[in-house]
C-alpha cells in the first residue's frame, strides 16, 4: 500500500474527543472519544433517553458538549464562529429526523428545495438539482405532492432525499426508522447504502433496536454515558 492510500484511509470525518454532556446532575455523555471515517456507514444503537440524540446533535455541531473536543475534517468546531460553523453545516451536514419534519404547506419537490433556498442556490438550478435527486431515486411520481398525502415511509424516503441536496458529505440519521415499518425500514436502509457505496456519503444513523441486522460498516452501543464498539 502506498502512502497515499494510506493517507486517505485515514480521512477523518467527524472526530469526537472525550467529549461529556451532562443536564443537572444527569451526566448523558461520560468522555466519549469516536472517530468516523470518510464514507464509513455508522450505527449508534441505545435504549430510549441514553443520549442518542445528544450525541447525533452534538456531532453536527447543532448542540455543544460541557467539555470535550469536535472536529469535522480536522477542523476544532468550537474554535470557528457563528458564521463559519453555519455554513460547514449548512454546506456538508445533511439531517435526518424521527418525525419526518417535511415542512407541511410545500410540495416534496419544494421540500427538497429547501435546504438548496436556504444556501442560497437561484431557482433553476435548486429545481434542477431536486428533479435531479427524485428522479434519480425513482421517486418523481411523489414530486407535486403534499407530505400529508404520502405513507410514513415514503416521507422517510423523501426527508433523506432532502438531506442530500447540497450534496452533504454527511448525513446524519436520528431515528430514521423508528416510526415506520419493517418494510419501509428495509426500502430506507437499502437508500442509505446506495447513498452510501454511489455517493461516498458518510451517513451515522441511531436506533433503539439493539439487535436488528444493519447494513452498517461499523455498529456502536451507547450506555451509561459510554460509547461500545460492537463490530
Ligand atoms: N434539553 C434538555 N434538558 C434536560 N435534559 C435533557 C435535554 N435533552 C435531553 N435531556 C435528557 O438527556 C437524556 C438523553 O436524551 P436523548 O439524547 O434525547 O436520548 P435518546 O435520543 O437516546 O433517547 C435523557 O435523560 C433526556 O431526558
Ligand atoms: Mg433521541
Amino acid at each position: 500500500m502506498n502512502s497515499q492510500m494510506c493517507m486517505q484511509e485515514l480521512t477523518l470525518t467527524i472526530e469526537l474527543t472525550k467529549v461529556s454532556k451532562n443536564y443537572g446532575s444527569n451526566s448523558v455523555l461520560k468522555e466519549v472519544t469516536l472517530k468516523i471515517q470518510e464514507a464509513d456507514f455508522v450505527c449508534i444503537r441505545g435504549k430510549s433517553g441514553v443520549g442518542k440524540s445528544t450525541l447525533l446533535k452534538i456531532m453536527g455541531f447543532l448542540d455543544t458538549p460541557d467539555s470535550g473536543q469536535v472536529k469535522l475534517f480536522g477542523k476544532e468546531v468550537h474554535k470557528m464562529g457563528d458564521g463559519e460553523r453555519s455554513s460547514l453545516r449548512l454546506n456538508n451536514v445533511g439531517f435526518v429526523f424521527q418525525f419526518f419534519n417535511l415542512i407541511p404547506s410545500l410540495t416534496v419537490m419544494e421540500n427538497i428545495e429547501l435546504p438548496l433556498a436556504l444556501a442560497a442556490v437561484n431557482k433553476s438550478k435548486r429545481k434542477a438539482r431536486a428533479m435531479e435527486l427524485i428522479e434519480y431515486f425513482q421517486l418523481a411520481n411523489l414530486a407535486d405532492r403534499f407530505p400529508e398525502t404520502l405513507s410514513g415511509g415514503e416521507r422517510q424516503r423523501i426527508a433523506v432525499i432532502r438531506a442530500l441536496a447540497n450534496k452533504p458529505k454527511i448525513i446524519i440519521a436520528d431515528e430514521p426508522t423508528s416510526s415506520i415499518d419493517d418494510e419501509n425500514t428495509q426500502m430506507l436502509m437499502d437508500l442509505f447504502t446506495r447513498v452510501n457505496r454511489q455517493e461516498k456519503v458518510t451517513i451515522v444513523l441511531s436506533t433503539t433496536d439493539l439487535y436488528e441486522k444493519m447494513p452498517v460498516h461499523t455498529d456502536y452501543l451507547l450506555k451509561d454515558g459510554k460509547l461500545q464498539k460492537t463490530t
